[in-house]
């Protein structure tokens, strides 16, 4: 497996990645949709709690503080966000149990974890680690654990598809934009409820998808 199969750093080049938080600050309107991510999944004190592919720990540390009393781990595939992140974290007190793994191979055992939430990680996978991504995620959460997931998604207007056209012909984020995780979540085995939730951010349209296992 190819480097880029394995994972595709936050801003797909690793010299860009000091410049995330920025981006994703100014430009996606982060506080808005990680804001709904949170309320969404309705954490409990107890839950046990992964964000996969937690980047520079922004919506894992917002969970910690807003849930102190979850179990929670942040996994990602890049160890420099994974270095931002403890740092984030450390400066502000959040406990967060940090993990370097790739989302489609994950070494945690069947039914781990209450929930298991993911932002803007799954536009980085080859079709291929998409399934085995989601099959991982059905089989790291409880009965009744719940997958609460926003990425890019199919445009709903003019202005947005021409947003999405530099991505749409890569193969990782292509999928996203052609509307297809709804079916590749049912066949990983959940009963996904799409919210028609949508956030136009400079870079495209984002979805949430509400998973159930
Ligand atoms: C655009 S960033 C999103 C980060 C964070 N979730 C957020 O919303 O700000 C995508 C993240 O996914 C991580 N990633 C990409 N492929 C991965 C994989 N196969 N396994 C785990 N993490 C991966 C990247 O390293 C990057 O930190």
């Amino acid at each position: 497996m190819t480097k880029k199969e394995k994972y595709i750093p936050a801003l797909n080049q690793n010299w860009l990645t000091p410049l995330y938080d920025s981006v994703l600050k100014w430009g996606m309107r982060e506080e808005t949709f990680k804001g709904y991510l949170i309320e969404k999944a309705h954490l409990k004190p107890g839950h046990k709690v992964l964000d996969l592919g937690c980047g520079t720990g922004t919506l894992t540390i917002q969970m910690k503080q807003l849930s102190p009393r979850i179990d929670l781990t942040g996994l990602d595939g890049d160890q420099r966000v994974l270095s931002i992140a403890k740092e984030k974290a450390e400066a502000v007190g959040a406990v967060i149990n940090w993990k370097y793994g790739l989302a489609f191979d994950l070494s945690f055992e069947e039914a781990s974890f209450d929930r298991v939430v993911s932002s803007l990680m799954i536009h980085h996978l080859t079709t291929v680690n998409k399934r085995k991504a989601f099959q991982e995620v059905f089989r790291v959460l409880k009965p009744g654990g719940e997958f609460h997931l926003i990425d890019f998604g199919k445009p709903t207007s003019f202005v947005m598809r021409l947003v999405a056209i530099p991505i749409s012909h890569m193969e990782e984020a292509g999928d996203n934009i052609r509307g297809l995780l709804f079916d590749m979540l049912r066949q990983a085995g959940f009963s996904t409820i799409l919210e028609n939730k949508h956030f136009k951010t400079i870079f495209g349209e984002l979805i949430y998808y509400r998973s159930i296992k």
